[in-house]
């Protein structure tokens, strides 16, 4: 069975990522749960091993949906309508009337990585599949660490939130990370924040800023503010100063102009330590900042051309040329069927 995986319009240009799917909460051992990205139907299942697979939803015998009905046996996904086994990487393992033949079929098993609490796939070529710099919060020998907090801090309490299927164009929330003056008028910032540096390297573009915060009485505080992009679809937050914290938030595009959009957050472990006995508002006032955000998103149209001030710097510009890599007809990456 071939698979064909062409995603339409805006999602065209950022098609080439790492993306979530899921959190590693609502995938336990056993679960087969579906979900949509780029207009392909997919699902996610969790082995005895703990491992998460995601293949195609669709199964290649007869095209029967694995995710309804479908479950685990001996590390396959088997189908509900003739009981064809899929292993993990996508080939056919049994067909359970006819044992002493293994067809040639296979269905598409998308690379995946596990990193802070979120499944994430890769959805650009099968071909050129790239090194996933996606953090995680505990870190390891191999995995970067959610940065500055897990060196310098320990790692406190949690949340995490999902919105699903919202109308957001998908190029719009990763351009956040260029924009130094909605701080004032969104979050409530005593001014602009002063963008104090941008890089880009490779799959990773990151921004910082310098941010004044008045809360209650006395002076403004200062805080700090880095963002980094890993690829189209997701990006880190690191907040230093009035309320130290580092949240994670990523933008999947499920096809058609809609996203699926998840948030997580982790305060420090002196935080949690300090206010463990009442955190839930200081969560809330977090998770209520990005929801600002989200509703100018979801109402916002995204500028091919916008004008841009002298007085800016070239970031936003530099930001697209950026995410131009991620893009499915970029150079090399012109084929779309997998
Ligand atoms: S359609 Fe899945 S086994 Fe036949
Ligand atoms: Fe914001």
């Amino acid at each position: 069975m071939s698979t064909t995986h062409r995603p339409r319009g805006v999602e065209q240009a950022m098609l080439q990522g790492w993306f979530q799917i899921g959190t590693s909460a609502e995938c336990s051992e056993g679960q087969v749960i579906t979900r949509r990205v780029f207009d392909s139907e997919i699902v996610l299942w969790r082995t005895a091993d703990g491992t998460v697979t995601v293949t195609d939803a669709h199964c290649g015998h007869l095209g029967a949906h694995l995710g309804i009905g479908g479950r685990i046996k001996n590390d396959t996904l088997v189908c509900p309508y003739h009981g064809w086994a899929w292993d993990r990487t996508g080939l056919c393992a049994r067909v359970p009337y006819a044992p002493n033949e293994v067809p040639d079929a296979r269905i598409r098993a998308w690379p995946s990585v596990e990193r802070s609490g979120g499944i994430f796939v890769w959805t650009g070529r099968a071909d050129s599949v790239e090194e996933c710099d996606i953090p995680d919060v505990h870190g390891g020998e191999a995995t970067p660490s959610l940065i500055e907090m897990k060196a310098s801090h320990g790692v406190g309490d949690s949340r995490a939130v999902v919105y699903r299927d919202r109308a957001i164009d998908p190029r719009v929330p990763g351009e956040h990370s260029t924009d130094f003056a909605h701080f004032k008028y969104i979050h409530l910032a005593t001014d602009a924040a002063v963008q104090t540096n941008y890089s880009i390297a490779g799959n990773i573009f990151r921004a910082d800023y310098a941010v004044d915060y008045k809360i209650g009485p006395g002076s403004p505080k200062p805080h700090r503010v880095r963002f980094t992009n890993f690829g189209p679809g997701v990006v880190t937050v690191e907040n230093w100063g009035v309320v130290d914290h580092v949240l994670l938030a990523s933008v999947t595009p499920t096809g058609g102009g809609r996203v699926d959009v998840y948030y997580s957050v982790w305060v420090t472990e002196e935080l949690s330590a300090r206010v463990k006995i009442d955190y839930d508002p200081i969560f809330t006032a977090l998770i209520a900042q990005f929801e600002a955000d989200l509703i100018v998103w979801e109402n916002q149209t995204w500028v091919a051309d916008p004008p841009y001030l002298a007085s800016e710097s070239r970031c936003l510009r530099d930001y697209r040329i950026w995410a131009e890599h991620f893009s499915a007809t970029r150079p090399g990456a012109d084929r779309t069927t997998i």
